[in-house]
């Protein structure tokens, strides 16, 4: 099984994304957040710093990018080309409400003709592998099958299945009924993503999809580091590496970000998610939120460090 680390705008950027590297690692690809070029420019600074290859040694690391324009993709492609990237990533699958509303991400997925038009032009005029990351519609998944016509039109390098719609976010259950038809017409490799969150799951999914042979995970890994590690069946990384791999992207982040607030907005996040790696965490997590200096939250971080344990359920 190949395992992609997913997209995660404000949080796999490369600082997270570096240390996860070196400290768990088991990924085969990561695919960056999106990139959204305009007419005047393919990236701003942050987006360029996040894909500079020397934020990036050593892994294999895609980069996506949200648009509808034709001329967007392309100019911006060649621009990532030019950085040494041989492959990048369309976003179809964004389901914020000011994305969609312009008819990038998901939206996009609602203006088929204009989408076959889109890719029909990207690839006559691109030389380098193109994947797509999709959900299943946008206000039906119904949707889907419509798509999956346009798709199987181009040379794609992955199409990578996120089965929801627009309107599910993240919440519902991922449409496996309609991932199971797209297994079988895409006439391109199909990755699976979503709601893979335990080695469980993930046997679960196998036994449904035997041949299945790609999956893309994104919040199972932020809530747990460990979770591929797991999966692979290798031992279990102790605590101290969970330890090294926060104190790394808190360094990280403290060398970047401009005050305290900042670099505590971030790694409140990352702890609303890695919470649920340690025993008994939550009423570390809820200090952690309410803090407002980064003394008080190392004492935080010290403790819950110092009292709890991994927690590695089945
Ligand atoms: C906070 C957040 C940010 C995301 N940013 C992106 C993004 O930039 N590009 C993208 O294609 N998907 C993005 N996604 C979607 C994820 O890549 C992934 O498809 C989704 O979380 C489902 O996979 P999972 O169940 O393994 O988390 C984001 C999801 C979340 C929760």
């Amino acid at each position: 099984m190949k395992f992609y680390f997913a997209p995660m705008e404000g949080i796999t950027g490369y600082i997270y994304r570096s240390a996860y590297h070196t400290y768990f690692g088991g990924i085969d690809k990561y695919f960056s957040p999106f990139i959204a070029p305009n007419q005047n420019r393919s990236f701003n600074s942050k987006e360029l710093n996040d894909i500079l290859p020397e934020h990036n040694e050593g892994m294999v690391l895609v980069p996506q990018i949200l648009t509808n324009r034709q001329e967007d993709f392309i100019r911006t492609a060649r621009d990532l080309k030019g950085l040494g990237y041989k492959e990048v990533n369309l976003n179809l699958g964004c389901p914020s409400r000011t994305v969609v509303a312009k008819n990038r991400g998901s939206g996009f997925l609602a203006c088929p003709k204009e989408l076959d038009q889109f890719l029909e032009d990207v690839f006559s005029s691109l030389d380098l592998s193109i994947s797509i990351k999709t959900r299943i519609g946008r206000d039906d998944p119904g949707e889907f099958y419509r798509l999956i016509e346009i798709y199987n039109k181009y040379p794609l390098k992955e199409l990578i299945i996120h089965p929801r719609i627009q309107r599910d976010y993240y919440k519902n259950q991922p449409n496996l009924q309609v991932f199971a038809d797209a297994w079988k017409l895409s006439r391109n490799p199909v990755c699976y993503n979503g709601d893979l969150f335990t080695p469980d799951d993930l046997e679960g999914f196998i036994r449904q999809f035997p041949e299945t042979d790609t999956v893309m995970l994104g919040r199972g890994i932020l809530s747990d580091p460990g979770l591929i590690c797991r999966m692979k069946k290798r031992e279990l990384p102790e605590k101290q590496r969970y330890r090294e791999f926060h104190d790394a992207v808190y360094g990280e982040y403290q060398k970047v970000l401009f005050g305290e607030k900042t670099v505590l907005f971030k790694m409140k996040e990352l702890w609303s998610y890695m919470g649920s790696s340690f025993t008994n965490s939550g009423k570390y997590v809820k200090k952690i939120r309410k803090c407002e200096k980064l003394a008080a939250y190392e004492s935080i971080v010290e403790d819950l460090f110092q009292e709890q344990e991994i927690w590695h359920e089945k």
